[in-house]
């Protein structure tokens, strides 16, 4: 039985998730809850080699072998840390999961949706997220806030960031429970608000349960 709360955050490349990510650990912290970040791609040993791979690489990667990448990470991440800390009953903030795959993966490199809905259910082994925040921003506002040296998947263009836009927009509309959409063109100060009240409900719905 898993005691802990799964709590993930998503969006496109420069939509501030990182950001709030921290805030909301502080905040909950200072509630007094045990909680622990971590990201994919790249939490692990293993799993940052194969982020250096996505991210860094001159060769020219396929889409299939990004796909199976991103998901042997993942793989290796719910097994062996995320599984353990939920058990533990802490509460495990996720930089990027399953709907990084289906947006970027899908959305923006045409592998088949339903496909890779099966593929994130082998790598999760039945670990699904309580909540999902969604940061969804303009590409002009996510462009300005990405001023600095791009990497592989930054450097995908315009048109894929907006295929990956839309991607997440119908993931949220698929499934409005599970995926908070939250306006992240916003203030940093107005987002958080917004990301905490979210997070609020959540633990009080848990903890009527
Ligand atoms: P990262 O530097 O972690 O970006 P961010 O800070 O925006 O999360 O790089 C992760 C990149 O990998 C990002 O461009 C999204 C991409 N990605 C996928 O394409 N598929 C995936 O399944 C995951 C987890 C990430």
């Amino acid at each position: 039985m898993q005691k802990g709360l799964f709590i993930t955050f998503e969006g496109t490349d420069g939509s501030g998730k990182t950001t709030q990510l921290n805030l909301i650990k502080e905040y909950l912290e200072n509630k007094g809850f045990d909680c622990v970040v971590t990201r994919e791609p790249g939490a692990l040993d293993f799993g940052k080699k194969i982020r250096d791979i996505l991210l860094n690489s001159d060769e020219n990667i396929s889409d299939n072998a990004e796909m199976f990448l991103f998901l042997a990470d993942r793989a290796q991440h719910i097994d062996k840390f995320i599984k353990p800390a939920l058990n533990d009953g802490k509460i495990v903030l996720c930089d990027r999961h399953v709907d990084s795959t289906l947006a970027y993966q899908g959305y923006g490199r045409n592998r088949d949706v339903e496909m890779l809905r099966k593929l994130n259910n082998i790598a999760v082994s039945g670990v699904i997220p309580d909540l999902t925040l969604l940061f969804d921003v303009s590409e002009e506002n996510a462009a300005k806030r990405l001023d600095r040296v791009k990497d592989r998947m930054e450097l995908s263009g315009k048109e894929f960031y907006n295929a990956v836009r839309r991607g997440y927009l119908l993931l949220q509309k698929e499934e409005p429970q599970r995926i908070k959409l939250i306006d992240a063109n916003n203030s940093i100060n107005i987002v958080y608000n917004i990301s905490k009240e979210l997070i609020d409900e959540l633990i009080s719905r848990k903890s009527g349960e």
